[in-house]
């Protein structure tokens, strides 16, 4: 790492999501947003005259040539990450790549033998794994709050305007409802249970081949099991569940989001909601600059090998919709 004391980004795709992401930034003590890199250079500029971004390219490898980048977010649409990410990993550049990771389990395999081959520090940016209300739910549960886990629920869905051409729907774009969305239940059944040993799935898939809604259930040992779902077709309430022996801790809603978290033991609610700082997206740059800080090359709060099971999941999940074969 260079002498400068913060932590220079860059950013590849200044869409939607790029926005939420500076803003994040900004509330980062160690971190600058340093360069842009878009197709467009109007998109670009704009981009950059809106977060006072020192330096603007109109080629993303210009962006990851620049000796100046400390890492680079990728924020593009989902077909696009894995060369991205090959990209910046080519260049000898720390990635956080938005999620999914990649559209398959196999490509982000190879993206994570290179990143090890190379040293070079690689993230998924599921920026809920790093609020404070999963941080501060899994101390109590480690503590016995809510007892052992029976059951979790979780959703996430609203009601979209169909249209094939969109980052959404489009299947050259990496679209589904499982891959934008859907992700997030299965990060959350993931994050508290572990692996499942048997999933059952049905969905509903366009003419185009993506699923526009899903619902999924995980199995477990000892009849534990997670109850998912996720929608472009039905507003769902967004919320997480997590049932336990003792009590239950329900993440109101829109979970996956900074919001209120409520405990429930022996018929008594309890407001248990953390307190939160910025926007939500600067804990995940925070985790990833001070990994950057401290020279190392994986976050132990979002491992890789975490990230790679999650994508086997997303495949084996669209292999049981004939969308996917597994390898
Ligand atoms: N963490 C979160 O909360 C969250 C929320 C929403 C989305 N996401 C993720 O963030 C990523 C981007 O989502 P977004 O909503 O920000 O997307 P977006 O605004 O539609 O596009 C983002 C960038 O992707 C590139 N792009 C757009 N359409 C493209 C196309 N047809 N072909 C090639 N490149 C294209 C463009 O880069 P150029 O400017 O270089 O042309 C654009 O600036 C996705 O992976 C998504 O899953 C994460």
């Amino acid at each position: 790492m260079k002498s400068h004391k913060k932590i220079r980004w860059g950013i590849i795709g200044p869409g939607k999501i790029a926005h939420k992401f500076a803003e994040g930034l900004s509330y980062v003590n160690n971190a600058e947003l340093y360069a842009v890199a878009s197709r467009s250079n109007e998109r670009a500029q704009a981009f950059a005259k809106q977060y006072r971004i020192l330096q603007v390219y109109d080629s993303y490898e210009s962006l990851v040539r620049d000796a100046n980048v400390d890492v680079v977010y990728v924020a593009t649409t989902n077909n696009m990450h894995y060369e991205q990410v090959k990209l910046c990993l080519e260049h000898g550049k720390a990635c956080l790549c938005e999620k999914p990771f990649t559209c398959r389990a196999e490509e982000l395999e190879e993206l994570i033998t290179m990143a090890r081959a190379k040293n070079v520090f690689l993230m998924e940016a599921m920026w809920t794994r790093f609020l404070p209300s999963i941080i501060s739910v899994d101390e109590r549960i480690q503590h016995n709050e809510i007892g052992e886990i029976l059951r979790v629920e979780s959703n996430f869905g609203f009601t979209t305007e169909y249209d094939p051409n969109s980052r959404i729907y489009n299947p050259d774009l990496g679209g589904g409802a499982l891959l934008d969305i859907g992700i997030y239940p299965v990060f959350f059944a993931l994050h508290f249970l572990g692996m499942p040993v048997h999933i059952e799935t049905d969905a509903i898939i366009t003419e185009l081949g993506v699923d526009s809604e899903n619902n999924m259930v995980f199995y477990y040992d000892n009849s534990v099991k997670a109850e998912l779902s996720s929608s472009f077709i039905q507003d769902l309430p967004c919320t997480a569940t997590i049932y336990g022996t003792k009590g239950t801790i329900t993440f109101e809603r829109m979970w996956h989001c900074p919001t209120k978290i409520m405990k429930t033991v022996d018929g008594h609610e309890y407001d248990i909601t953390p307190e939160y700082r910025g926007n939500g997206y600067n804990y995940e740059i925070e985790e990833v600059c001070n990994c950057l800080a401290s020279e190392k090359k994986e976050s132990l709060l979002m491992l890789l090998s975490e990230s790679l099971q999650r994508q086997e999941i997303l495949d084996k999940i669209q292999s049981f919709w004939n969308l996917k074969n597994e390898k």
